[in-house]
């Protein structure tokens, strides 16, 4: 019988690969680096009994038609998996994972306080500054900033991630801590004395707030108009989340009209573009208090490594009969 074909998008941490290939598979990978175009993907999966996906590619009906029925399972290489039509894999049988892990948590709860302490602190504009000979002598006004230290982190979706960033903030800065989540989480309270609140509260009360819940129906423009509205003129919000979970138009009228103190985006409503299509000329790159980043939060090796093992023993076991280690949903 001749091996079964696992199908990857693109080109990743090799440990993944090697994993796959030494199960007996014949593994074939996208042979550009660059995201999949449509028509390559519809083309390519043909034929694979696995396909391993990126954040990056839309797997729809049509991608799971394409592929044939001897697909049994896509597993995204990603912790999110809001690219998938989970109903569409369900109704025909197919297996969808991702891959969540300690390593991936850390990355992104790291890359998440980096964009805090560096709004704080005003890192990137001092940075500019220092790097255009611009720093002749010493001021006690320059580059004035915030502490870290007292203040309120409001964090919305007290998860895996969002807990590992918590863990950060409390014990490693002594910040005071809010939170919401549709349940109580047992560890924000006890071990970090955060309280859970309402959506509206956090934003009056947090000095930074700080994203960490899926792109589902219900998260989409979560935070929009009314919530910058409530939000102290002081506060920074950080979303290392996904993109569509700020509604970005509502974003800028709030840096415009300075209602929020400024922004760290790691992910964008209509990424990989860094704005939408914005008609009243405001862009976010515009503003020195706000900090871009191209989505690359869980970017660490010990996290992609985690990602390429995970996305591979997920394959593994449901080709070889055995149940999925992460399966998604
Ligand atoms: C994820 O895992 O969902 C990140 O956004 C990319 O690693």
């Amino acid at each position: 019988m001749p091996a079964q074909k696992v199908y990857v998008t693109r080109k990743f941490a090799d440990s993944g690969i090697q994993a796959l290939k030494s199960a007996g598979y014949t593994v074939k990978v996208y042979a550009n680096d660059a995201v999949i175009s449509r028509k390559d993907l519809l083309t390519n999966v043909a034929g694979c009994s696995a396909l391993l996906s990126l954040l990056t590619d839309k797997i729809d009906e049509a991608v799971l038609k394409a592929a044939g029925p001897q697909l049994k399972i896509v597993a995204n290489y990603a912790v999110g998996f809001d690219n998938i039509d989970l109903a569409a894999a369900k109704k025909m049988n197919i297996v969808v994972t991702n891959t969540p892990s300690d390593a991936v948590n850390e990355a992104v709860a790291e890359h998440t306080f980096a964009l805090l302490i560096a709004l704080a602190r005003r890192i990137p504009e001092a940075d500019i500054f220092s790097k255009s000979k611009k720093y002749t002598g010493w001021s006690p006004t320059h580059f004035i900033g915030t502490d870290l230290y007292g203040k309120t982190l409001g964090i919305i979706g007290a998860g895996r991630i969002g807990g590992a960033l918590a863990r950060r903030a409390v014990h490693g800065f002594g910040m005071k801590l809010v939170y919401t989540d549709a349940r109580k989480n047992d560890i924000f309270e006890k071990e970090y004395t955060a309280e859970q609140v309402s959506l509206q509260k956090l934003c009056e009360i947090s000095d930074f707030i700080s994203l960490h819940v899926p792109l589902l129906p219900s998260t989409r423009h979560l935070i929009s108009t009314a919530e910058f509205a409530s939000m102290k003129k002081t506060a920074f919000l950080i979303n290392t989340a996904r993109g569509p979970v700020i509604d970005e138009k509502a974003l800028l009228r709030a840096l415009k009209t300075k209602r929020i103190a400024g922004a760290g985006l790691d992910v964008f409503e209509c990424e990989p573009a860094i704005d939408c299509d914005i008609t009243d000329n405001l862009e976010l790159k515009t503003f020195p208090n706000v900090i871009l980043t191209p989505h690359i939060a869980s970017a660490t090796i010990e996290a992609r490594e985690a990602m390429s093992m995970m996305a591979a023993q997920n394959i593994i076991a449901v080709l070889s009969g055995k149940p999925a280690l992460n399966p998604a949903g």
